[in-house]
């Protein structure tokens, strides 16, 4: 990659197609689950290399419990193991990792590990993972809604005070800059409910490859296209 391209600061994924492509291999979609946790690791080291500052990843959605128990319970173990070992992949890359989503609905356990995760990592200031479990747009927007309701209910804040700033503070990470960059797996073009206000003028990139085989090189392609896109933010051209 030449250096004068210009590279997205935070590019969020929605890491999808891990059920497909272990059913094309006639292997259980848990066994998707698996591999594609497996590549977690490699794209966030790849991003850094590239000079990305934030990686979010949609890893659970708030629908996502409509799947089987068994599918949801291998998922929760993914996760488990996850937030065990990137310990030492955050010691050794200067990464910090952060977790959006309502982590109330996670079994104790798993919201013990994120608050250890968050916090010993909170001093690295490499990459941040944001890991999205348990999130939707929907749903983290209704709780910044209640957060606001609150404020006023408590006379900290008037209706005729509330701008789009204080709805953007008021998300699961206000301090992390909205994505440049949105990729999505597998072939399917939609949002699927991940960073709705985040997403305003991000720009979208699709593709067909499924998670388990994105890896470095797949990142690479979608950062090259960013580069070559005319961003826009609703003024004319120059
Ligand atoms: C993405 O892969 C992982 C999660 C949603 C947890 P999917 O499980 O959605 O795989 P497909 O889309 O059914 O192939
Ligand atoms: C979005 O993928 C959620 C995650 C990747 C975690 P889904 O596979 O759940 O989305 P739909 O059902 O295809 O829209
Ligand atoms: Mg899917």
């Amino acid at each position: 990659m030449q250096d004068n391209l210009k590279i997205p600061a935070h590019v969020a994924i929605i890491m999808d197609g891990n059920g497909r492509w272990a059913k094309a291999q006639g292997k259980p979609r848990t066994f998707g689950h698996t591999e594609g946790a497996k590549r977690v690791a490699d794209v966030t080291r790849a991003a850094g290399e590239l000079g990305i500052k934030y990686v979010t990843l949609y890893a659970f959605s708030t629908e996502n419990w409509s799947r089987s128990a068994e599918e949801v319970g291998a998922l929760m173990k993914l996760f488990r193991g996850y937030l065990k070992t990137c310990i030492k992949d955050a010691d050794e890359n200067n990464m910090r990792i952060r977790v959006i989503g309502d982590k109330t609905a996670l079994d104790p356990d798993i919201r013990e590990s994120i608050a250890y995760v968050e916090e010993h990592s909170a001093k690295y200031d490499g990459v941040t993972l944001t890991l999205a479990i348990n999130y939707g747009g929907r749903d983290e927007l209704t709780r910044a809604v209640r957060k606001i309701a609150e404020s006023v209910e408590k006379g900290k804040l008037t209706a005729s005070e509330i701008t789009a700033d204080t709805i953007s503070a008021s998300l699961d990470a206000p301090d992390i800059p909205d994505p440049d960059l949105m990729i999505r797996t597998c072939g399917e073009e939609r949002i699927s409910n991940f960073l709705l206000w985040e997403l305003a003028y991000s720009e979208l990139y699709f593709t067909d490859v499924a998670w388990p085989d994105f890896g470095p090189e797949e990142l690479k392609k979608a950062v090259e296209a960013y580069t070559r896109r005319d961003r826009r933010f609703g003024g004319a051209d120059e």
